[in-house]
This record gives structure tokens, sequence and C-alpha cells, in this order.
């Protein structure tokens, strides 16, 4: 299944393919290189599951992602284009980098906020050679113009190059190979109706279950040489906000910790004491997420209140809030979006040790409408 089993796995070598025990070694190596570094970026890259199948959870997106990979690697042709959305740290360059692993082709990376004009896409987009994977992260982002642009590119692989300004303007079809696009967003709803149509599959990345968490905090462990207990491990997934980039993170801290108090192994009692240290509490809120509790309770009595608002009062802005607290919060069935604003459920008070009022919008959450307010 996999593209390793096919022969078709373009790693750094050619020719034989690597033992797992080569393969287990190199992967360690370039993890204690980039901690070498201290370099927390080259850290999580060096982490990151290299094919589909060392992807941990997510059961649903890997197996659309692999029969759509699996049938164009059978047709002989790219791929459609690929939308993968969800919250930060969950794994959409991940995954981006897998499609392109996976189809034996380079990747090309950009994103939205890179392309401010039309051209700067017209120059990526005539650049590309066929079957390559063009990844645009934050593709939310995009400018207007650079957006219509790739509207043509996506579907008639072609771009419109516009010579001259004014009435006199003409534009030059230019034809470009056939690649595929992999656009990744936080905020799937952002993006216009168009872009969104013209993409063939759109994967919706879920927060993790502990359980999937465990399994990669595990799999990190072992690659960065942290000796941990199986509760310990537990304790670290459980409270890492059902994400990985936080599991791994988190593990980084709380291994800090091992090596300075103690004798280097994360026990249970030791990751708690980490994690309590670095104010993750037991439900893996960090202080951002508890600074939104505690406005909407304390400052705006549960709400409804507007995001905009919100985010003003925890001095931070309302795309992080959106984009990085309310998620969690929301899934965790503590925070309610509504037509009228954000609202605090009978859960959310009650996690702040304050008695719920009588009228708290919600029981718990679950029921909880997810409109957006605007
Ligand atoms: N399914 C997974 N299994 C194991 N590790 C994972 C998985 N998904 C993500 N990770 C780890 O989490 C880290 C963050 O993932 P990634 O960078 O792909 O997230 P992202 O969705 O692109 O986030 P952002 O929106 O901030 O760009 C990676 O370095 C990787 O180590
Ligand atoms: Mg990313």
């Amino acid at each position: 299944m996999s593209a390793m089993d096919d022969g078709h796995y373009s790693g750094v070598t050619e020719g034989d393919a690597l033992s797992a025990a080569e393969e287990a070694y190199l992967e360690r190596r370039t993890v204690t290189a980039a901690e070498a570094e201290g370099d927390e970026r080259a850290v999580e890259a060096a982490l990151r599951p290299r094919t589909l199948d060392e992807v941990v959870g997510q059961e649903r997106v890997r197996e659309q992602l692999s029969l759509v990979l699996e049938a164009a690697r059978g047709r002989g042709r790219a791929p459609d284009h690929v939308l993968l959305s969800g919250p930060p740290g969950l794994g959409k360059t991940t995954l981006a980098m897998i499609i392109a692993a996976e189809m034996s082709t380079p990747l090309r990376l950009t994103s939205g906020p890179a392309i401010t004009h039309a051209g700067d896409l017209a120059a990526i987009l005539s650049g590309l050679q066929e079957g390559d994977v063009l990844f645009v992260d934050e593709i939310h982002r995009m400018s207007r113009p650079a957006e219509e642009m790739l509207y043509v590119a996506m579907e008639d692989f072609r771009v419109d190059v516009v010579i001259g300004k004014g009435p006199g303007a003409t534009a030059i079809p230019l034809e470009i190979p056939a690649f595929t696009l992999v656009g990744a967003t936080t905020r799937a709803g952002l993006l216009p109706g168009p872009l969104r149509d013209r993409f063939g599959f759109t994967g919706h990345l879920e927060f993790y279950a502990t359980a999937d968490l465990e399994r990669i905090v595990r799999r990190s462990a072992r690659l960065l040489e942290v000796t941990l207990t199986d509760d310990g491990g537990a304790e670290i997934a459980s409270r890492s906000r059902g994400t990985p980039r936080i599991a791994n993170r988190l593990l980084r801290r709380v291994r800090d910790y091992a090596q300075v108090r103690a004798d280097g192994v994360v026990t249970l009692p030791l990751a708690r004491a980490a994690l309590d240290l670095y104010e993750v509490d037991e439900s893996g809120l960090d202080r951002l997420d508890r600074a939104v509790l505690d406005a909407l309770c304390r400052r705006f009595g549960g709400g409804p209140v507007g995001a905009s608002t919100l985010a003003v009062a925890v001095g931070e802005e309302r795309e992080t809030v959106e984009e990085v607290a309310e998620p969690f919060l929301v899934r965790s069935g503590l925070l309610a979006r509504t037509p009228r604003g954000r609202v605090a459920t009978a859960a959310a008070w009650t996690h702040l040790g304050l008695p719920v009022p009588a009228d708290a919008a919600f029981g718990g959450g679950v029921d909880a409408p997810l409109f957006e307010e605007d």
C-alpha cells in the first residue's frame, strides 16, 4: 500500500532500499543533529512522519488520501488538488510533504501571505514541472488577483499573463504543466466558494484522541532518546490539547525538567510536576485558553461577546483567538460560538472554579450551536 512497498519511495537514496534499522538510525541521527543545533523548528521537522503509514491517527483522512494517491499513481497522472484544513499543529504541512514523497515528486513551497501580487504566483506556476506538488500554506490569506489566477491554473493549467496597462493591456495565455496544488488552511470557512470547489479532495483534520497522542509521544521519545514510562507518556498526551505539535513540545520541556531536576527518566509524578511548572493544566488548557475563558466569564458575565472584543480583552490578535484558542475550547465543550457572539458553557464556569450562573447559556457544549458570529 505505501509508496515504499511499491518501490516508488523518493528518499535521499536511490537504488537499494534501506533496511528498517538503517532507516531508524538515519532518522535518529537527523533528530539528534537538529537538537544539537537547539533549533526547535528543525527538531519539529525531524520528528515529522515521512510516509502515510507513519502518520498516527487521522484514520479517515489517511485512508481517503491514500486512495486518491494510489489511484493517481495507477493512472500515472498527477493527483487531484488537495485542500487540508484544521487547527494549527495537526499535521497539514506534514501531509503535504507526504503527498509529494508518496508521488515521488518534489514539493514546491509557498504561502498565501508570500504571494502579494498575481505576478508572484505567475512566476511560481510557470516554473513548475509536470507532476510537481505545489504547497500553498495559509491559502486563505492570498490576495484576490492571485486567487483568481489560481482558479484558472487549477482548472485549465493555464495562466493569463497581462502585458501592459489600461485599455491597451492584453492577456497572453501561457500553458503550464499539470501539477497538484495542496492548500492548507486553518480557516476553511474563509476560503471563497470558487476556490474551495476547485479542490478534488478536502481533508479536514480533527483534534487527536489521547491514545493517538500517546503513540506520538512514544515515537518522539524514541527518536529523541528520552526514557519515558507509560503513565508519564500518557500524562503528556492527555495535556496536549489534542495536538501533535504540542505533544512534541511538552515532551521536550518535560525532558528538560527530568534532566535537570531528576535522573532523566520521565515518570508520571515528574511529568505532572513539569507540566504544572509550564502552566499547562489537566485539561491541556494553556495560558491563552485560560485567559480567554477567564475574560469571557469574569469580565463579560459569560457572554455573548464578539470575537474582537474578546481578543482585545486578552491582548491578542483576533485571528489568534479564533484560530488557536477557540477551536479547542469549543471541542472541549467550554465555549460556544453563537450568532450573537462567544458564550461560556456551564463547564467553563466550573473549570475556572466559579459558581455556574443560573442562566448559563449551555449545559455542556455538546448541543451548542457552532455558527460563526459573522
Ligand atoms: N499524524 C501525526 N503523527 C505524528 N506526528 C505528527 C502528526 N501530525 C503532526 N505531527 C507532528 O506535529 C508537528 C506539527 O505538524 P504540522 O507542521 O504538519 O502541522 P500544521 O497542521 O501544518 O500546523 P500549522 O497550521 O501551524 O502550519 C510535526 O512536526 C509532526 O512532528
Ligand atoms: Mg503547517
